[in-house]
């Protein structure tokens, strides 16, 4: 694995690998001390972001490497009208490992046709966020000993939380997992993660509500209303405060649920939860600094490689507002197929 983009492009065998690795680390921090010592790692984090900069960053500093970046492309020359391909292309040449967030889908991967090394996608707009999907894996395999055979509940905004669609993705490498996909209609999976669902055959069933279900759950993920992400702000307070999970409604959960989120948390679950045995937010979050120290050990000791040439677009070919192919008009116009479907192979749309 060179890049890590999407979760999706990760194997099975590159995952429990990867996990073995994370796991280790947790039991015995001390041995990685210096195993990135001399290493930089690039953090350009085009929006606001706590745990994700944070955590990646005490992950390199815990592996004795260094960092620098920026937490507020304003204060880079991106304010001045620089593109992604010549920041990510210079950045590059400083860094040994290229962390970005973005609120463009498919820019992570836009970026990694461009470094010298290895990218990692820390949240793409609405579309992607594979190393939070790393935190939440490595949680239920520490605390349920696995993931084969849970019954998964993820509620909230699952139309554009990526945290939820990243997770999606990475339930095609493990067996009997079941899916209670809890939204508003409004706020449902988009139609690409609904085809994925059904190419790869796993079972799923979409409800609005979430109390009738919870007694069914190993897992209820909790997500936040992407405030940031709507179009429409009558959209968002239609939505607003839709779930609240409370002390009470757990009482008809199972003793061993575990209760995640992948934070900020707004409303969707009260106070009381978190003193709950079953609330595992917050250990969640440091699981998902460890598992960031695994993939920075992987990726920022792989030598530098000059890029192939990539071929430069004359027309948008993707209608997505949000696509990186939108703004940065000299991208490939590269397609995948999905369920049969012609996508953007940046952010996943299908092709009109
Ligand atoms: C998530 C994100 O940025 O997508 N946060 C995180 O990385 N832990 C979830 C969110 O913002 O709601």
């Amino acid at each position: 694995m060179r890049h890590l983009i999407d979760f999706g492009d990760m194997s099975r065998a590159e995952w429990d690998a990867l996990y073995r690795r994370c796991s280790d680390i947790i039991d015995r921090p001390e041995a990685y001390r210096d195993a990135c010592r001399g290493k930089v790692s690039a953090s350009l984090f085009y929006e606001p972001s706590t745990r994700t900069n944070f955590s990646f960053q005490t992950a390199m500093l815990r592996l004795g490497g260094s960092v620098f970046g920026f937490a507020d492309p304003n204060s880079s020359s991106v304010a001045k009208g620089e593109t992604l391909k010549d920041t990510v292309k210079m950045v590059s040449g400083y860094a040994d490992v290229v962390v970005m967030r973005t609120p463009w889908e498919g820019a992570a991967r836009a970026a990694s046709l461009y470094s010298d090394v290895p990218v990692i996608n820390a949240g793409d707009g609405g579309h992607m966020h594979p190393t939070q999907t790393m935190a939440d894996l490595t949680t239920i395999t520490r605390l349920r000993g696995g993931v084969d055979g849970l019954s998964v509940g993820l509620c909230g905004d699952l139309k554009n939380g990526r945290t939820v669609h990243s997770f999606i993705k990475a339930m095609e490498k493990f067996q009997d997992v079941k899916f209670f996909l809890i939204s508003p209609r409004e706020l449902a999976v988009p139609g690409y993660m609904r085809d994925f669902m059904r190419e790869q055959g796993m079972w799923f069933t979409e409800v609005t509500g979430l109390e009738a279900v919870i007694p069914q759950l190993d897992v209820l993920y909790m997500t936040r209303i992407q405030k940031e992400r709507f179009l429409d702000p009558l959209e968002y307070e239609r939505n607003k405060g839709i779930y609240i999970l409370t002390r009470r409604k757990l009482d008809r959960a199972r003793d061993d649920l575990l209760v995640m989120h992948p934070l900020p948390r707004v409303d969707e679950i009260a106070v009381d939860v978190d003193d709950d045995p079953r609330a595992v937010y917050f250990k969640q979050a440091r699981f998902g600094m460890f598992a960031r120290m695994a993939l920075l050990y992987d990726l920022a000791n792989q030598p530098r490689m000059d890029p192939e040439a990539v071929e430069i677009g004359r027309e948008r070919v993707c209608s997505n507002p949000r696509c990186i192919t939108r703004t940065e008009g000299y991208l490939p116009p590269l397609v995948k197929r999905i369920g049969g479907v012609d996508c953007c192979a940046f952010c996943d749309a299908p092709l009109r």
